[in-house]
């Protein structure tokens, strides 16, 4: 049995490029694997948040998590901010990653530029190495993340094994990031050379599809997605990057490749075929909005699935952290 572990941070609405190149793909894992999937509350304090939006969108996640398909009784779902072990293991491991490293992740780039590089909170600049600790607490196999998030798994099985070589033990399971094979990268409807992502830009919403929109709201944002001035439906992300991330989402809701969508679009015209990608996406977040709202509706027993979560997660984080402060010789 592989350990798989994820999670996502509650810093903004979850969109459909969250559903499709994160969650949806959790609970696959559930039946055949140990499977941990955690709210990532301290990473979404690496940038500046509102405490109640942030309070509400903790629940927000792992209310999407079990619309998703995920089953408390067969997943261990978590609160990363429960279990203190975590603080512990990144007080240790802050010493083996190297500056270099974390300043190279291209999300750390990013971020630090839209600050214009002032008031750059060090935990924007060491999240790689919390998460890091994240995936080692658990002795993890394999970790399910989108394309983007991929970058920050590689520098964990680059600091597994760093430290492995150092203490001349297996003391680190090395992680490997997997995506899914349809929709690794949802772009933008409105812009579509940009990834589709939690934003507060009012211009940007217009092209982001949120999950908790209602089904008119998605519809109409579907149906003013960019294409192009030519009028065939084709998958090329080089020169009809529109077209393509439309029949990246079809095939995503569909199980199929793009270009096996392609083919049901032939000679039809744009209406038709955006028609067509917002009748599959409703079909599919239709049913996991209601399950989503009922989840939702119940806080207290959310906390109570967060406690008996936490619970197990501890249990396993306890000989991982011991093991560890023991390699490094202050145990
Ligand atoms: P984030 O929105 O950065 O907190 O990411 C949460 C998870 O969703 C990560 O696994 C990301 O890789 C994934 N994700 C975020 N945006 C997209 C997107 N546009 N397409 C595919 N996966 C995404
Ligand atoms: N950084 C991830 C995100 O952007 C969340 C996360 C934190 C995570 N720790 C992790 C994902 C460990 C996978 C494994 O949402």
């Amino acid at each position: 049995m592989a350990r798989v572990l994820s999670g996502v941070k509650p810093t903004g609405k979850m969109t459909l490029g969250n559903y499709i190149g994160s969650f949806r793909n959790f609970p696959e894992f559930q039946d055949s694997n140990e499977v941990y999937i955690f709210v990532a509350d301290l990473h979404a304090l690496t940038l500046p948040i509102d405490p109640n939006f942030l309070h509400s969108t903790i629940y927000d996640i792992v209310s999407f998590y079990l619309a998703a398909g995920l089953d408390p009784n067969k997943t261990i779902l978590f609160r990363q901010s429960d279990i203190p072990e975590v603080a512990m293991l990144n007080a240790i491991m802050l010493n083996y990653a190297y500056m270099g490293e974390t300043a190279e992740m291209i999300q750390f780039k990013e971020k630090s530029a839209k600050l214009n590089n002032k008031a750059i909170g060090v935990g924007l600049f060491t999240y790689p190495i919390l998460m890091a600790c994240d995936i080692f607490l658990y002795d993890t196999d394999i970790v399910p993340v989108g394309e983007d998030q991929r970058q920050h798994v590689e520098l964990a099985h680059t600091l597994a094994r760093r430290f492995n070589s150092r203490y001349k033990g297996e003391f680190i399971k090395e992680p490997r990031a997997v995506s899914p094979k349809v929709g690794k990268r949802i772009m933008s409807l409105s812009d579509p050379l940009h990834k589709m992502s939690k934003s507060d830009d009012r211009e940007a919403q217009k092209g982001i599809i949120y999950l908790q929109d209602d089904e008119k709201t998605i519809r109409k944002k579907i149906m003013s997605a960019v294409t192009d001035s030519e009028t065939n439906v084709h998958f090329d992300p080089i020169n009809k990057p529109g077209v393509s991330n439309l029949l990246t989402i079809y095939g995503a809701m569909k199980h199929m490749e793009p270009e096996e969508a392609e083919k049901l679009f032939v000679g039809q015209n744009y209406g038709t075929f955006k028609k067509a990608v917002a009748d599959a996406v409703m079909e599919e977040l239709g049913p996991f909005q209601a399950k989503f709202n009922a989840f939702r509706s119940d806080e207290a027993k959310l906390e109570e699935i967060f406690s008996i979560g936490a619970k197990k997660a501890r249990e396993s984080a306890a000989p991982v952290l011991e093991r560890i402060m023991k390699a490094v010789g202050i145990r």
